[in-house]
Parts: C-alpha cells; structure tokens; sequence
C-alpha cells in the first residue's frame, strides 16, 4: 500500500497545556487519559467510570485549520479518545484553564466562592465542561454581553455540565457558579457564596465576583503548533499502526489489506466513544481514522434535503440542522429543528463532541445498540450510503437497519435526510401540513441515559372540507430502544391510519394494534412498560387531531410556525437580548437563609471549603495521583462470580498476553492471619480460603505492571468452581431464616422497646396487621473510586497511603494480616475523593491486598479499582424486608406499633449489628404510643453490606412514613395530619429517646414544623395542587411534608496542635477530609481557639493553620470519619489542645507585657520557642454522658409533578429548614444538606443497584446506574439553616448536618405516592365506579418511571379511550 499520508514518520505531536509533546511508537490503543494521568503531571484529568457517563475525565480539545487560520474548541471524554487521534491537536486540561502558580481562573475562584467544590473529584471536569461553553458562546456573533459577563445564557450555562456526575453537592452551587457568567442571570436569582450578601446592589456583586473578561475567553493554541501545521507537518503515519487516510481510495485499500490479513485485527475509528459501552479488554492491531476523508465530512445542503457524513459528529450535525442556509424549507425546517433537539439528548456534550453520527448508526445495526439516531432518522425516511470494495450502494435506513450486520470491510459514507416538500410537494395545498414530534423517555430528562423507549412520528394531516374532523393522509411511525433488534416502522399502524378521519375509536384501534407491535424481546427490563410507553407517544401525538377540529383549526393550519402544535411545548420563543431562541432554563432560582454567628469568630463564618480552590484548578493530590515510585506495580482484583462454590484453580483465557504480569497473590501468600478487615465486631478474610462465599468476594489479585494490564489479566481470569456437597447458598432474607443464619447483636447495641405493645393494641380503634414493605440496596458511587499504594519500607515496614474513612482500622488489619507489629505499619490519608460510608470498611481490604502484594514481592503496589469491580464488591446499603403491625385510633393516633425486621447483611458482619440501633434512632420520630421490634441482622452469600450515609436512619426514614400513609389512606384522611397527631410532644419525645431528648427549649421540631408551612406555603400549595390535579388529565402533581429526628453518636477524637517558629500552625486530627469540610471547621477552630490567647495578629490566624493528612503513626486512636459527628469531635479535641497552648502562651504574654506595651503573635511564638515552650500539645477528645448523643431535627416539603403517559417524575420544589444548633460553618452545612438531600433523592427516586440471581451486581457501571444528575434534582431548592442557639452539651452549641438531611428526601417519594393517588383515583373514575374508597399500594424504591407509570395504569390510556367511547 502506499503512504497514506507523509510528513513526520513514527511521531505523534501535539501540545497539552502548551507544552509540546512528540511521540514515538504509540500503542494504538492507548487512550488520551492514559497517557495525561500516567505520562504527564496533569493529573487534573481523573477516571471515575472509564465509558463516557461522567465527565471526570473531560479536557478541552482544540483543533487548528491552517487554511481558515481558525481553531476549534470542544470538549471531549479523555478515557474513550484514543490518544493518536489528537495529532495536531492542543489539549487543554484545568491546570492549562488556571492554576496556583499562575493565578486561578474566574471559573476555578468562582467554583470555590460558591462552595460549589465538596470533595472536589468531579470539580476539574465540571470547570473544563464550563470552560468550553464560555469559550464557544464568546466566540459568537452574538451582541456583546454587559461588562463582566460572557454571552452564555443561563440556560447554556446550566446545561454545559448536565453530563458530569457529582455525588457531593447536589449540583446547585455548581449550577450557579456557572450561571455566573451568563449574560442574562439576574444575580439576585444566585445562591449563596463568599461574595457577596443577599441585597447588595448588582454592581458591587459583579464587583465583588473574580472578573472575567469574554474577549480573553478562547483557548490558546500554541503558536509552535500552528506553525508545524502550517508547514503541513501533521497527522499519522504508519509508524504506530494508525491510519489517517485522506481519500476514499486510500480507505479501501487499507480495507483491502485488512481482508489479506483475515480481516480480524483492524477497526475503524471516528470518536471511539463506541467502547464505552461496548468495552474493548484487548486492543486492535491497526485503526483507521475515517476523519480525515472529505465525503465522510460532508454536510451539504440542497433543495432535496441535507446529506450529512459518516463521520460529522453529533454536534456538528446538530449544528448543521438548526443553521439558517439559503435553501428554505419551510415545513421541513423544522422537522430538522426537532431531530436536531431530540440528538441534543443523546448522550452528553463531550460525548457527542467526538462521536459521530455514522458511528451511532454502525453500531445500531451491526450491535442492536438502542439507538436514538436510527430512530427519528427512520421516521423522515433517511437513505444511507455504503462502500463496499469500489461500490457504493443507496439503500434506505430502514434496509440498512434490516440487513445482516455490516461487512467489517464496508464503509458508511453517508445519510440523507429528505426534506419532506421536496418528496411532495404538499406546501401548495394549504389544507395539507406536516406533523412531526419525536420522543423519549429516559430516567434523565436532559440525556445521559439511554431510553426505555424512543419514538418518532411523522404524519401529513388535512383538515376536512367540512371541518368535521381531521383526517390522516399518511404517516411515518418509528420506534425503538424497547428491546428490540433495532429500530422499526410501525407499518402495519401506518397502514391502518393511513386516510382515516381521526377520532376517538381509530385511536384506540391503532393503540390494539400497537400492543401487538411493540414488543421487546425476552430478557428486555420492564417489557410492560416499554410498550405502554409507546401507546402513551402515540396517544401524545395522536390525540390532540382527534374530533377537536373547532379547537385546533385555529393553529393547525399555521403548521409549524404554531407554537402549541409543533414546537415542543418546553421550547418558547423568547427574543430576549441575545435574539436568540431562548431555552427554559433547568432550574428556578433557591433560596438559602443561614444565620452565621460571630461569638466564636472566624467559627461559624461561612468561609469557603478548604483546598477548594486547588480541587478546582486539579492540583489537589488525590492516591492515584501521587506519583509512582520506580519499580511500581499495579494488582487487580479478581472476585468470584458464584455466590457459594470451591475454588479449584485459577487459569487465564487464551488470547491474553501474559506481559507485564508479575504475580498472582492469594490466601496462601498471607504471612499473618487471613484478615481484609478486623475489629471487635468481628473480622472478615482478605481473600476466599478455598470456598468462595459471595458472588464478589475476593478470590486473588493480579499484579502487573501497569493498571490496564492488572484489570486486563483480572478480566480474562477463568476461576474452576466446584459446588459439589457444598450446601446451596442463602441468596436471601427469608431463607436466612430458615436456616437460622443470623449474626448476633451485642447486647450495648440492642436497643429498648418502648412502652406496653399489647396495651397499646387494645387501645386502637383500627388495626393493620403484618402488612410488608420491602427495601433494596444503593451504592455510593463515590466518583474516586477504592484506591491505595503500598510501599514497602526498611526494616520490615509498609507505609500505605489509602482512600479511606477510617485508616487507624487499615494499619490495625494491615499489621495482623502482614504479621507484623503495629508500629512496623504507617497509613496515610491526606484526602478521599468521596466516602459516604464505603470508604469506611470497604476500603481497608483494598489497602490490605496493596500491602500484602508490596510486602511479598518487594516492590510499590498501588490499585485502582474499575468502576465495575467497585461497584461488584461493594456491597452498598442495606436492603431488608419490613413486617408492621399498627393500631391506631379514628383520628389517626397511632397507640402501638410493632416492627419485624430482616435486614440483609450479606455474607461478612462489616459493621452491620449496629443497624438496629441506627434504625430506631428514626424509627422513633413518631410517638408510636408503644414500639416494639425484633429486628434480625441475616447472614446470606451476598456481599457483606457497608454503612451508608444515615445507614438505617434513611431506610426507617421510610419505614416510618410508609406507616403513616398507611394509616391516613385506611381512614381517608390527610397524610399531613396523621403526621401532625404524632408528632412527639416533649414529654413523648422524653420517653422515646430518654435523655438524648435534652432540655425542652433544644426540641426544636415543632416550631420548625410550623415554620415551614409558612415558608413553603404548603397549605396554600396543597390547594392548588388540587386545583392543577382537577384540570390535568395526564399530569398529577403532590405534596409532602416530613420531618426527621435523627439521633447522632459522638465518639472520642484525638487532635495535635503544633506552632512552629514562624508563628504558622499544623494541626493533626482523627477526622478524614472527605469533602465534607472538615478540615475547613478545624482551621476556623484552631483560629478561634488560640485567639484566646489576645495578643496581635490572632485576627489573621486563619491564614496560618495547615491541617495536614491523617498518619496513624503521626496521630493515634485515629478512629472512624463516620456518623456525621466527626468534624464538631476534630474541633473539639482540637480545642482542647488550643486550649493547652493559650495557658502556656498566656503565662510567657503576661511575663513579656511586663516589658513591652503590646505584643504580636510572631514574636510572642518566637520568644516561646526561645523560652522553650512546648508549642505542641495533643488530646483525645471523650464525649461525656450528656455529650455523647444527641437529636438533630428538620423537616421537608416537596412538591412532584409525575406525568402518566411516562411514569417520570420531576422534583419541582423542596424546601428544607435545618436545625444546625449554632453552625460552625453555615456553608459547609449548607453543602452537607443539600447534597446529603439530593443523595437520598437518588436512593428514593433513581438508583437500582440490581443482582443476578447468584447475587452478583449487575448494574455495574454509568449505564445502568444513575445517580442525580443536575436536571433531575429540584427544580426550585430552598434551604433555612436555623440557628437554634445555645446548646450547652454540644461543641460551641454546633450540631451536625453530614447524614440526618438524606433522610428528609423521603419526602419527595411522599409526594410522588401522593401524585400516583390522584392518577389512580381518576383511573377507576374512567372505570365508571365514582366512589373511590382510598386503597393501599406500594411504592417501590426507588421509584423508577417504569414503576410510577405501572402505579397509574400501564393501560390507562386504552381505559380512558374507552370510557370516552363509552360516553359518546
Ligand atoms: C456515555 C454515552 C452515552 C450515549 N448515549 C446515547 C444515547 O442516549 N442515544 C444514542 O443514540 N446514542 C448514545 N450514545 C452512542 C453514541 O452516539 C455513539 O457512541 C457515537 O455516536 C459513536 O460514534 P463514534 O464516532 O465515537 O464511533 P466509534 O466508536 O468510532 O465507532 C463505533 C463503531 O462503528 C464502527 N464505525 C464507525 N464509523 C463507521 C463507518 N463510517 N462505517 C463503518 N463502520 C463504522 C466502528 O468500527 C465501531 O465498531 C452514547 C455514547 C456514550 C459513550
Ligand atoms: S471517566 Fe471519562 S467520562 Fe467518566
Ligand atoms: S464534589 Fe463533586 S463529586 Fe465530590
């Protein structure tokens, strides 16, 4: 074959950040993250799901066209791109946007102002998705924006980051550093931030923001660059098995060359974002980049229609359909305008940034992907083009999607989008108009997630000469994603319509028809509702034409241009300064009040997190990104896939090279005792012996030079089971109990029964008996994910740096496992990129394994676990199974309630038998009268369960609700006031919870829940909600008020305070960072603390305190950063230190203003280091009685909207108060509230975390798992932080906020149950029964779309066609 192209052989050259890079012998396969993390020091760019669901890994990518002189900018996912493919291209990652050393950005300064950065692993990724939209909306011709803004729209704003994941914060802050920037925000409408106050004037907010400047806005691409693209010495050679080929020949001879070889070993590239989801473990031989082939970039324009390449990527094609062009046209204008909408939900900006839309195609047809594109390209009636050898054939998409998978060696040229008038020319007829909707349903509204279902429709309606009707000339109907092998025309519908006047009975006869058409195939999830959802679009699409002709004459005939009819009705044409068509933004504006206090100043400031900054700029040192040491290893886990069986032998399947792998360590290697994790509450084995006991489980590590090679050999790892004579596993709750499999609770974590149960039974005028609830699991998905480096030590010691929530618990098991003696082994954390409670236990047997690897072989290990081992062996929250019984009287009080709980523990005890304590710690919000419980803790082959967040305070969250809307649905009455009739008086509040209640004056729950009727106006909501359910057939919205009492545990803390010479501080604590501020609320503590000292310059002491990284043998009885309590217990053993040094500083000041009239802080340290004062001291904070326990209050309302034709639900408002006691942070709780709020969100509504029948995970990555993205948290969020004063049992009368604010998310799934029974009330209506005697179901959690829309009637359209029939 000849030079496909040839300037530079052998070398790659492109520039990050500026900086050039030339290489040389490129494996192909080498991704663009790969090579940032491991081969650059921009570490910035992180990995959190490796298949493009996340944004962590997102950089800035610019591309220079020497002819036009003009560069590109956009963004794209570093872990698919291959890293060949950037030849010629800069990079930008966010140390390039703006670093320490060179000033932070507006971005970066903003993000941190607007305490938008928890535990900053997502925050790199969202500044670089904002970075982008900046600088593409500031290159514009839009009309300049006012000073000090950029030309984003809030709307653009809020959607640059709804593809980037992050589980700490909620989204809102973020949301509004970025709307910031939009020219038309109104800055009153921003949230809370360091800025500025509520009030102030526009002009000193803008002042006070970091400025930006749009005309500084676009990414610098390096000069040296342009001027070797300029000379033409660009792009590939074969040097590194990548082809570049630039003509259509060149591309088949290098397909001919790939059929010499067998055809087996080569693959064709465009964005390469296809490997996330089809995961490519073994890389190609050779690639061919088709980007550089002209007709595979063309989109050209004509009369006809718009033909588009191969491989223009999404956004470009997007762009393409919605640009003005001198071919008008008219009504087809706009069916390009909907598909081009409809294309902006597929995936997200980075992705469709690189993806391409032959790309999308191939993969539809040669891999059933359920595609959105093949969809609404079916239903205008796309052609395809396709090369095979010199051929190039036209067939219709319809062919394509139909014929046997695609040749390896056939190429897609090209599609075609006719344009409907050019077909047939039907704008003449002025009774004639085109109508063309597509949709989706989706588990998130903006993308990100592929559908259930999606659906596009197009027919050519006219209106009948005596307007008695409309009547359907023809139709296009196109469905897929349900199931099926790819997506399809709906002929036999099509036929049936086809020249029918609509009305109601054609309808329902085209929905039959329907049913039998939309089928999904064996083995799809939740087949009922795929199909329902088809019957609801069509409906949707079909019914407003029906028998309405008087109502809709009026805008029909307008076609398109009407803006009920045929733009979607979220659209609104809105010229607003830009003059551009303005989109509804995501969100409305918050309202956050909080009350700082300056009694303890700088305590109780709402000064930004700690490090924010940093986190934002990607220099914040993470585990993975310290760098390695030479000779690093990298293991892997290989876990097993049968939840119960033999272990015979371990080999690898054929195919994989065993370069780079060095060992396979197991149980056998392990000097000490077999131990992943020990503790008094039991312990728990590194690695399987002999029998593996859960699907999941540790069977061995791999360890190999590098992490892909490692997760490469754990992948093609064969494990030979034998089940022979083993007993069948448990693989649930009810067969733990009959095989009495149980892990005992020690009696000091056995709580009370409260009252007489029986008594309390007698006394009730109603009874529910053993009614069932049922509950499932969730994952943290912590966007770090389990990651730790060992590195071995002289004279046997190990020093391990790990990601983890409690590292005295990982020296102590690192030390038995290694048999070595405690002080031989030193864990240091310094910061975790999310915990949430799997980072607690879960993440000791990850250092361990590190530990054991690097202590036999001699040599550094690290690991960093993939997204799906992860989230396979982590266990995650607690599912369990609820029987009640409740006796109540005909108001509503409830007199006695008795529980029988089976929680599911999984196979290892972990820290399970504390579950029934934290349960009754909610359990117990209500005055039940009497409660009892047995609750059973149940051993079964699953994976051992971990605390998360409000481990068992957000499932008795639920418990205790589910109750109440039991009782209030048996006697007809308002949910909200059987909660108001049990709420607890204090006495009540006494009995239940003895003396954690404290003083009266502390039960703040009843004046909080006043409040908040008054501030959510929930009253006067309810109202019009019945209003708004009166007059919607097919929305239904609720309400929901709840409260939590939520009691908190207080374990002893160690803290150190050092000062150093130069009078700066370094101060220790047991606490972990973990995002949650603690080391923020201990700097603001050590200020205050030693301010007490008063002498000069103690106002500027802030600025001296370094907190530094947890070392267990810097700092012992380090304990666990769990429990929410961790950060006041830090400040307060810190405190005590402080305390230690102001007496010792005091006696020296008194002594020196003897002789001097005042002194400053310098010099009365220095002249104390002088003196020999000892400037450490150290203490270990031991809450006393009336300190180790407390109650936390709050309450919540929410308001959904759910809509029936799709079971979606929206979060329209929620507001919150929250009794923080005397913040020491009113910003950092804020945060902790509102992300702790949208985490239980994502467990009520959102999150399934699904197993196989063996019990091993299946929703293992960000395809299946969907955590709160910022379009579905809600729409309107207010937060109050009360400050309740003086609480003298707490530290500086601070309460805590980390976990209690989760549990108030079950308000939203109250509300959606309240909708649902508005729904199902208006379906039996259409049954023709009118008295609808309320009656129970079951909301699922979480309560997904498929099962909202199955609650509502998953045929309660053909029900209500029928009444409406009936009627006529
Ligand atoms: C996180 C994520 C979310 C997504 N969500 C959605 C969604 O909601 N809806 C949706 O429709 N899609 C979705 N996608 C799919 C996305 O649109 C495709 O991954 C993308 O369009 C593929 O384009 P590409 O250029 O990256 O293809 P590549 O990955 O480069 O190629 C994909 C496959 O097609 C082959 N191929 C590519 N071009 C040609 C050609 N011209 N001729 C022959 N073979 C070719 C390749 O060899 C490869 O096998 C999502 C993707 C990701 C990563
Ligand atoms: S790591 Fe690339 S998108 Fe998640
Ligand atoms: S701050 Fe976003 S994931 Fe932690």
């Amino acid at each position: 074959m000849g030079e496909v192209t040839e300037t530079r052989k052998d070398s790659l050259v492109f520039a990050v950040n500026g900086q050039r890079f030339e290489l040389s012998n490129v494996d192909p396969c080498t991704t663009l993250i790969e090579f940032l993390r491991y081969q650059t020091p921009f570490k910035s760019v992180k990995l959190s799901c490796g298949e493009g669901g996340c944004g962590a890994c997102v950089v800035l990518l610019s591309k220079y066209d020497p002819v036009l002189d003009q560069v590109e900018d956009f963004t794209v996912s570093s872990c698919l791109t291959l890293l060949c493919s950037v030849n010629g291209c800069s990079i930008t990652t966010v140390e390039g946007v703006g670093n320490s050393k060179d000033g932070f950005h507006a971005i970066q300064e903003r993000l941190a102002g607007f305490h938008a950065s928890q535990c900053g692993f997502c925050t790199p990724g969202m500044c670089v998705s904002l970075f982008s939209a900046l600088v593409s909306a500031d290159k514009t011709n839009r009309p300049e924006p006012r000073h000090g803004f950029s030309k984003l729209t809030v709307a653009e704003a809020e959607k640059a980051i709804s593809g980037n994941l992050c589980r700490c914060t909620g989204y809102r802050p973020i949301a509004d550093a970025c709307k910031s920037f939009a020219a038309d925000v109104d800055m009153e409408d921003l949230g809370f931030n360091s800025f500025w106050k509520k009030g102030e004037s526009d002009e000193v907010k803008l002042r006070r923001l970091p400025s930006y400047n749009h005309t500084n806005a676009s990414s610098k691409f390096p000069e040296f660059l342009k001027k070797e693209l300029k000379a033409g010495a660009t792009l590939v050679s074969e040097g590194y098995r990548w082809y570049s080929p630039v003509s259509l020949e060149q591309l088949q001879s290098l397909l001919q060359m790939n059929e010499d070889n067998d055809g087996t070993s080569i693959k064709i590239v465009i964005g390469n974002t296809g490997t996330g989801y089809y995961k490519e473990l073994l890389g190609y031989e050779r690639y061919i980049d088709l980007k550089y082939i002209p007709e595979l970039l063309i989109i050209r324009k004509d009369q006809i229609g718009i033909e588009i390449g191969a491989a223009v990527t999404i956004s470009k094609a997007i762009k393409a359909l919605t640009e003005e062009n001198e071919y008008e046209f008219h009504q087809g204008k706009i069916v390009f305008k909907k598909i081009a909408d409809h294309m902006e939900k597929i995936a997200s900006a980075f992705i469709r940034n690189s993806g391409s839309v032959g790309g999308n195609l191939v993969m539809a047809q040669r891999k059933q992907f359920p595609s959105d594109l093949a969809t609404i390209l079916l239903s205008v009636g796309t052609w395809v083009n396709i090369m095979t050898g010199q051929k190039v054939e036209q067939l219709s998409l319809e062919e394509f999607l139909e014929m046997p998978p695609l040749h390896s060696k056939s190429v897609l040229l090209s599609i075609r989008l006719p344009c409907r008038e050019s077909t047939k020319d039907i704008s003449s007829a002025t009774d004639t108009k085109l109508v063309f909707e597509t949709y989706r349903a989706a588990p998130r509204p903006l993308g990100n997630a592929l559908p259930y279902l999606n659906a596009a429709f197009l027919a050519e309606v006219s209106l009948c000469s005596n307007s008695t009707g409309v009547t359907l000339n023809n139709c296009q109907l196109a469905f897929g994603a349900f199931g099926t092998k790819h997506s399809i025309r709906a002929r036999k519908i099509e036929e049936f319509l086809t020249g029918k006047l609509l009305t109601v009975s054609v309808l329902y006869e085209a929905i039959k028809l329907l049913e039998t058409t939309i089928i999904p195939e064996d083995g799809t999830l939740n087949p009922a509702y795929r199909s329902s959802l088809a019957v609801g679009f069509l409906f949707e699409f079909l019914s407003p034409l029906v028998d309405t002709p008087a109502k809709i004459s009026s805008c029909w005939l307008d076609g398109y241009n009407s803006p009920e009819w045929f733009m979607d009705s979220k659209i609104k044409q809105n010229n607003d300064q830009l003059g551009e068509i303005k989109l509804p933004t995501l969100l409305s504006s918050g309202r956050q009040v909080i009350h700082s206090s300056k009694e303890y100043h700088p305590v109780g400031e709402p000064i930004p997190k700690t490090g924010a900054a940093i986190q934002a700029s990607g220099e914040a040192v993470y585990v993975d990104d310290i760098p390695s040491p030479s000779n690093c290893l990298h293991g892997a886990f290989i876990y097993s896939t049968e939840p119960l069986a033999r272990v015979k032998g371990i080999s690898f399947k054929a195919g994989l090279s065993r370069d780079g792998v060095t060992a396979l360590i197991s149980v056998k290697d392990i000097p000490g005792e077999n131990v992943g994790f020990t503790s008094i509450l039991g312990d728990e084995p590194l690695y399987a012996d002999e029998v593996t006991q859960c699907a999941g489980d540790r069977i061995a590590f791999v360890v190999a030079d590098t992490q892909k090679q490692a997760d490469l050999a754990a992948s093609l790892a064969v494990v030979d089971y034998d089940k022979e004579n083993l007993e069948p596993p448990i693989l649930s709750v009810e067969e733990a109990v009959a095989r009495c499999s149980f892990f005992e609770v020690p009696p000091f974590l056995c709580p009370e029964q409260v009252g007489d149960f029986s008594k309390g039974m007698a006394e009730a005028d109603h009874q529910i008996l053993s009614a069932e609830l049922k509950l499932g699991s969730q994952y943290y998905f912590y966007m770090e994910t389990q990651t730790a480096l060992a590195v071995p030590d002289e004279d046997n010691c190990i020093i391990v740096y790990s990601s983890n929530q409690c590292p005295e618990f990982a020296h102590d098991t690192i030390a038995k496992c290694l048999g070595l003696p405690a002080h031989n082994v030193r864990v240091i954390t310094r910061r975790v990129g999310g915990g949430f409670g799997g980072k607690a236990i879960k993440s000791i047997p990850v250092a361990t394994a590190c530990a054991l690897a690097a202590y036999k072989l001699k040599r550094p290990v690290r690991i960093y676990l993939n997204r799906k081992t992860d989230m396979i062996m982590a266990g995650g929250r607690h599912p369990m199974k609820i029987t009640y019984t409740v006796g109540f009287k005909s108001n509503g009080k409830i007199t006695a309630l008795k529980l029988d709980i089976l929680i599911d523990a999984g196979i290892y005890s972990d820290v399970s038998v504390i579950m029934p304590q934290h349960m009754l710690g909610t359990l117990r919000k209500y005055d039940w009268g009497a409660l009892s419980f047995d609750i059973k803790v149940c051993k079964t082959n699953l994976p051992s369960r971990s605390a998360m967040r409000a481990p068992g305070e957000v499932q008795a969250s639920f418990i205790t609700e589910a109750i109440i809307e039991h009782v209030a649905s048996t006697l007809s009455i308002e949910v909200d006031s059987v909660r108001n009739i049990n709420l607890h008086t204090y006495n009540s509040l006494d009995l239940f919870y003895k003396s954690n209640a404290e003083e009266l004056l502390e039960y703040t729950l009843p004046s909080i829940w006043d409040k908040l009727a008054s501030s959510s106006s929930f009253y006067h909501r309810t109202e019009m909600i019945k209003e708004f359910n009166r007059s919607n057939k097919w929305r239904k919205r609720g309400i929901s008020r709840v409260p939590t009492v939520h009691e908190v545990l207080v374990r002893p803390t160690p803290g150190k305070v050092s000062i150093l010479k130069d009078g700066s501080i370094v101060v220790e604590v047991g606490g972990v960072e973990l995002g949650q501020g603690l080391w923020t609320k201990v700097k603001q503590m050590t200020a205050y603390a030693l301010s007490l000292v008063q002498c000069g310059g103690t106002e500027e002491l802030l600025e001296k305190v370094r907190v530094i990284q947890a070392d267990t043998l810097s700092l012992i009885q380090g304990g666990m950063t769990a429990g929410s309590t961790t950060s006041e217990s830090s400040c307060e053993a810190v405190r005590l230190c402080c305390n230690v040094l102001v007496e010792r500083l005091t006696a020296l000041k008194e002594r020196l203003l003897e002789q001097m009239r005042s002194i400053e802080w310098e010099t009365l340290i220095l002249q104390a280091y002088l003196s020999s004062v000892n400037l450490s001291a150290s203490s270990l904070f031991i809450p006393g009685i009336s300190s180790a326990a407390y109650l936390n209050y709050g309450a919540a309302v929410s308001e959904v909207e759910i809509n029936l034709l799709t079971g979606e639900t929206t979060t329209l408002r929620t507001d919150i108060i929250y009794d923080c006691g005397q913040s020491l942070n009113p910003a950092v709780d804020l945060g902790q509230i509102e992300g702790a709020y949208v985490q239980g969100l994502g467990f009520f509504m959102l999150e399934e975390y699904p197993t196989n029948s063996d019990g091993l995970v299946i929703a293992n990555g960000t395809w299946t798992y969907k955590i709160p993205t910022v379009d579905t948290i809600p729409k309107q969020f207010n937060v109050e932080i009360l400050n309740s004063g003086h609480h003298q049992n707490r530290v500086l009368s601070s309460k805590a906020s980390g976990e209690p604010p989760l549990t108030l998310a079950v308000s939203v799934h109250c509300a959606t149950r309240a909708a649902i029974r508005e729904a199902r009330k208006q379906l039996v209506s259409w049954t023709g029964q009118n008295d609808w005697s309320e009656s129970t179901f079951q909301l699922e959690v979480p309560a997904t779309m498929p099962a909202v829309k199955e609650l509502c009637g998953l045929d309660s359209i053909q029900t209500f066609l029928q009444w409406t029939m009936g009627k006529k």
